[in-house]
C-alpha cells in the first residue's frame, strides 16, 4: 500500500485495536468477536512491517517489545510512594477516624467523606505519562526510586500505553504519575502454579509474589507469559492542567477510569465510622470469591485540598488508613508431630495435619515454633487444633480447642538426636539445635535450597527434592560440589532426563555469576535477609572487605545491631564455613557492588568525624531514620559504646548501653538533646 493511505490505515486500526481492548480488558465488555479483533490486528502488524518507518512505540502491537535487559536501571519517583498506618483493630480505626475530624476542624468535619477501597494485596508501581504517553514504569523500590520496569509493564493488557482522550473524556495534565497495584488474579496464578510444579520449578507462595516475580523478569517476554493486571488507585503528581483539576479521590478514580487506566469496581463511598466497618465486613465475607488477594481496605480522605491540611507523619499520609483483615483461620486435627531441622541447624516441631483449605489455599503442615511453644500451648498428636495463614507467613497453630470427652494422646517431646543425622541435639534457649552444620544432610539441603532460591542464585529447576537427592546419593558432600554437577551424574537419579540434568547444570552455570547482594543473602548468614544483605553489599562494595569487617565497623551500616553484627563476624570466622567460602568462589563469580554513599573518612557535614549510638526509642523519629539521618550528615552511627563514642543518644526503655556511656565518661543525649543538636546542624525533625 503507498505510505499515505498506510499511514491512515494504520491509525485508524491502531484506534480500533486500542478501543477493543479497552472493551474488552478494562470494562469486560467487549463488542467485537475474537476473530474480528484477529483480522484487525493481524492487518496492522502486516502495515507495519511493510512500512517499518510507521512503526510507533504505543502501538498495540508493540507490547511485548526489546530485548531482555542486563539489568533494571534505578528510577526516581515523580513522588514518593509512602506507605499506609494500618492496624486491624476497630479501635484504631476509631482513633484515626477522631484524628482526622479534629484536624479538619467542626465545620469540614460535619460533611467530611472517605473513599473506601479495597486492599489489594500486589506490587505497587508507579506509571508515568507524558503528552498522554506511558514514559515508563518502577517498583515501589524505597518509596522515593524503584527500578525500572517499563517493559515489563507493557506487557500488562491492562495499563494503556497511551491514555484515552477524545470526546467525553477529561484532558489529561501533561506530565501526571499514577500509582497502582500490579495482581495476579486467582485462576492464571494456579495455572502458572500447576505449570511451574510440571516443569519441575519452585512454585510461588501467594499471588503477591508471583507478581513481583513476574515484575523483576529480565525478559519481557518472559513477564508477558505470566498474567498481570493492574488497578490504578492515586493521582500521585501532576503538572500541566489544561482543563479544571479534580478536588476529590472519587473524581481522581473517575478520571483515571476515563483515562483507560483500570480501576477496582469495589471502590465506595462512607462518611462514618459505621459505613467503614460496613464495608471492611462487607470485603471480609466477600474475599475468598473475589478471584484476587485483598488483606484490608484503604480508607481515604476525599477531599484533596483537606488532605493537604491534615499532611504527614515521617512515613504515612495522616489522611488515608488501612484496616486490614485478621488472619484467616480454619481447624483441623493434628495427624502427627515431626521435628523438621531447618538449614541453620534449628528443629522446629512441625504439625502435620488432615488437609483444610484455608483462604484458597490447602494447608497440611504448620509449624509449632519450638519445643518451648508446644508446652505452652500444649498441643499434641490427635488433638483439634485453630489453625491460622497470614500472607505468606507459614501457617501457624494458633490454640488446641478443647475435646473433653476424648482421651488425649501423649505429651510431645523433641526426639534425643537429630532426626537427620543422629547428632545428639542441643538446647539453645527454647530452640532445640543439631550442632553438626553441613555434615548434617538436612542442613546441607536446606542450604543447597537456600543458595537456589529465587532471591539468591536463582537457579531454575533446583528445589527442595532434588536437593535432598543430592545429598543422599552423595554428590553433594559440600555446597561447592553443588557447581561440579554433571549431566550424566544427574541422569543417574529418580526424575532427571537427560534434558532436565543438562537444563540444570545448565542452570547452575549461568547462576554462578552473579552479584554481591544474592550471593551473600544465598550464603544463608543467620540474620541476614535480602535487605540486609543489598545493604552489607552497598556499604562494603566486596565481599573481601565485609570478610574482614570487625563488629564495630559492621554496625556503621544502618539497621545492623550489634547481635547480627556478631552473627556475621562469627559466620566468616567459623574456618569451617571460610573453607567453603573459599571453594564457593572457585565457582561462582561475584561482582561486586558500587558503594552507594562516600567512604566514612570523606564523609563530610556538620557532624564529620562524629561517632553516634542510639539506644532506646525515640518518640519523633524511629530510630533507624534518626542513624541515617546522622550519617547523611557525616556522622558514624555504630550499635555500641565505646571509648571512641561522642555521643550516646537515650531514647525510652534504654538498655545497657546508656550505663556504658556513663562508665565510659562518653556524653549522653536525651531526645531534646539530640533534636537540639540537629537543629544546631539545620535540621528540624
Ligand atoms: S494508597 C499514601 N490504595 O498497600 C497512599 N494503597 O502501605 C498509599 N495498597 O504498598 C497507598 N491497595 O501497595 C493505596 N487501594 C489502595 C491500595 C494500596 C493496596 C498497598 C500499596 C502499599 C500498601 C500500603
Amino acid at each position: 500500500m503507498e505510505r499515505k493511505r498506510a499511514a491512515a490505515r494504520i491509525e485508524k486500526l491502531r484506534g480500533a485495536i486500542r478501543h477493543h481492548d479497552y472493551l474488552y480488558y478494562v470494562k469486560d465488555a467487549p463488542e467485537v468477536a475474537d476473530e474480528e479483533y484477529d483480522r484487525l490486528y493481524h492487518e496492522l502488524q502486516a502495515l507495519e512491517t511493510e512500512h517499518p518507518d510507521l512503526l510507533s512505540p504505543d502501538s498495540p502491537t508493540q507490547r511485548v517489545a526489546g530485548q531482555p535487559l542486563t539489568s533494571f536501571p534505578t528510577v526516581e519517583h515523580l513522588a514518593p510512594l509512602l506507605s499506609l498506618d494500618s492496624d486491624r483493630e476497630e479501635p484504631a480505626l476509631v482513633r484515626f477516624d477522631e484524628r482526622v475530624r479534629k484536624g479538619l476542624g467542626p465545620e469540614a468535619a460535619a460533611d467530611l467523606a472517605y473513599v473506601l477501597e479495597p486492599k489489594l494485596d500486589g506490587a505497587s508501581v508507579e506509571l508515568v505519562y507524558e503528552n498522554g504517553l506511558l514514559l515508563r514504569a518502577s517498583t515501589r523500590g524505597d518509596g522515593t526510586k524503584g527500578e525500572g520496569i517499563t517493559e515489563n509493564i507493557r506487557t500488562i493488557p491492562t495499563v494503556p500505553l497511551r491514555l484515552r482522550d477524545g470526546e467525553g473524556t477529561p484532558p489529561h495534565p501533561r506530565l501526571l504519575a499514577v500509582r497502582g497495584e500490579v495482581i495476579m488474579h486467582s485462576g492464571p496464578f494456579d495455572k502458572l502454579n500447576e505449570r511451574l510444579l510440571a516443569e519441575g520449578k519452585e512454585p510461588f507462595a501467594n499471588p503477591r509474589n508471583a507478581a513481583s516475580g513476574a515484575l523483576r523478569q529480565l525478559d519481557p517476554q518472559l513477564t508477558a507469559s505470566r498474567p498481570l493486571d493492574l488497578y490504578a488507585y492515586d493521582l500521585i503528581f501532576s503538572e500541566g492542567w489544561e482543563g479544571a483539576q479534580p478536588a476529590t479521590q472519587w473524581e481522581v478514580l473517575r478520571i483515571l477510569a476515563a483515562w483507560g487506566l483500570r480501576v477496582n469496581p469495589l471502590v465506595r463511598r462512607g462518611t462514618t465510622v459505621a459505613d467503614i466497618l460496613a464495608y471492611h465486613k462487607d470485603l471480609e465475607e466477600k474475599r475468598d470469591d473475589l478471584g484476587f488477594e485483598i488483606d484490608g481496605i484503604v480508607i481515604k480522605l476525599d477531599d484533596l485540598a483537606a488532605r493537604e491540611g491534615l499532611g504527614w507523619t515521617s512515613r504515612h499520609p495522616r489522611w488515608a488508613f488501612a484496616f486490614k483483615f485478621p488472619p484467616r483461620k480454619e481447624v483441623t486435627r493434628i495427624l502427627s508431630i515431626v521435628p523438621s531441622v531447618g538449614r541453620t541447624g534449628v528443629v522446629t516441631p512441625v504439625a502435620l495435619m488432615l488437609p483444610v483449605e484455608i483462604g484458597g489455599v490447602t494447608v497440611a503442615r504448620a509449624t509449632l515454633h519450638n519445643r518451648e511453644e508446644v508446652v505452652r500451648k500444649d498441643v499434641r498428636e490427635g488433638d483439634r487444633v485453630r489453625v491460622q495463614r497470614a500472607g505468606d507467613v507459614i501457617p501457624q497453630v494458633v490454640e488446641r480447642i478443647d475435646e473433653p470427652d476424648r482421651e488425649r494422646g501423649p505429651v510431645w517431646q523433641m526426639p534425643p538426636a537429630c532426626p537427620s543425622c543422629g547428632m545428639p541435639l542441643v538446647e539453645r534457649g527454647p530452640f532445640t539445635v543439631c550442632p553438626n552444620g553441613f555434615n548434617c544432610p538436612a542442613q546441607l539441603a536446606g542450604r543447597i535450597v537456600h543458595l537456589a532460591s529465587r532471591d539468591a542464585l536463582d537457579v531454575e529447576g533446583l528445589g527442595e527434592e532434588s536437593a535432598k537427592l543430592f545429598v543422599a546419593q552423595g554428590l553433594v558432600r559440600r555446597l561447592p560440589d553443588l557447581f561440579d554437577l554433571l549431566p550424566e551424574q544427574l541422569v543417574e537419579l529418580e526424575g532427571f532426563a537427560l534434558k532436565s540434568a543438562t537444563k540444570l547444570v545448565e542452570n547452575l552455570k549461568k547462576a554462578s555469576k552473579t552479584g554481591l547482594p544474592r550471593f551473600l543473602y544465598g550464603l544463608g548468614i543467620p540474620e541476614v535477609g535480602v535487605a540486609v544483605a543489598r545493604d552489607l553489599a552497598r556499604h562494603f562494595g566486596s565481599l573481601g572487605r565485609l570478610r574482614a569487617a570487625d563488629e564495630d565497623t559492621l554496625e556503621e551500616v544502618p539497621g545492623v545491631g550489634p547481635r547480627m553484627a556478631e552473627q556475621i563476624t562469627t559466620f566468616f570466622r567459623d574456618p569451617g564455613n571460610a573453607e567453603v567460602l573459599d571453594d564457593l568462589l572457585k565457582r561462582v563469580e561475584v561482582a561486586e557492588t558500587a558503594p552507594a554513599a562516600p567512604a566514612a573518612a570523606e564523609a563530610a557535614g556538620p557532624f564529620a568525624g562524629k561517632k553516634f549510638v542510639f539506644t532506646g526509642g525515640l518518640s519523633r523519629i524511629p530510630r533507624r531514620q534518626a542513624q541515617e539521618l546522622v550519617v547523611s550528615l557525616g556522622a558514624r552511627a555504630t550499635g555500641s559504646v565505646s571509648k571512641g563514642t561522642d555521643y550516646v543518644v537515650v531514647g525510652e526503655d534504654a538498655g545497657s548501653k546508656a550505663e556504658d556511656a556513663q562508665k565510659l565518661g562518653v556524653t549522653t543525649l536525651d531526645e531534646e538533646a539530640f533534636l537540639a543538636l540537629l537543629k544546631e546542624a539545620g535540621v528540624e525533625v
